[in-house]
């Protein structure tokens, strides 16, 4: 038995504790907005928050976060929208908006670190891909978050 927090409630997963964090969230827990994109750590669309910081499920077992605090997507905000998601919206981000939840977890740990995170900071931390190629309306809605 695998026990730890995920979006304020406590869990416990009876599934091999080598089983990426990713699947036990998508199909034990049906937390569908964190995405499975290459399944090697590469694109980010799996992107939830551990402990505070940001990181790509599909790379981190459930044995490695046995009492950790998870926070997906579906947790990030006890208000109807996170102000990154606010901004994302504002700045008109999404195209397919497969990616979309990894970047807003991605980026709301980045303002919490930093909030007043520049261009440069911005594009060296939020490393997720995205086939739309919508870079510079990430950029922007992050520094408009971040105000
Ligand atoms: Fe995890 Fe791509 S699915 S980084």
């Amino acid at each position: 038995m695998t026990r730890f927090t995920v979006n304020d409630q406590p869990v416990e997963y009876r599934l091999d504790p080598q089983t990426p964090l990713l699947w036990a969230l998508r199909d034990a827990s049906n937390l569908t907005g964190t995405k499975y994109g290459c399944g090697t750590g590469r694109c980010g669309a799996c992107t939830v928050d551990i402990d505070g910081r940001a990181a790509r499920s599909c790379q981190v077992s459930i044995a490695q976060v046995e009492g950790a605090v998870v926070t997906t997507i579906e947790g990030l905000s006890h208000e109807r929208e996170h102000p990154v998601q606010r901004a994302f919206l504002a700045v008109q981000v999404g195209q397919c908006g497969f990616c979309i939840p990894g970047f807003v977890m991605a980026a709301a740990a980045l303002l919490r670190r930093d909030p007043n995170a520049g261009e440069e900071m911005i594009r060296a931390t939020l490393t997720n891909l995205c086939r739309c190629g919508i870079y510079p309306r990430i950029v922007e809605a992050v520094r408009r978050a971040g105000r």
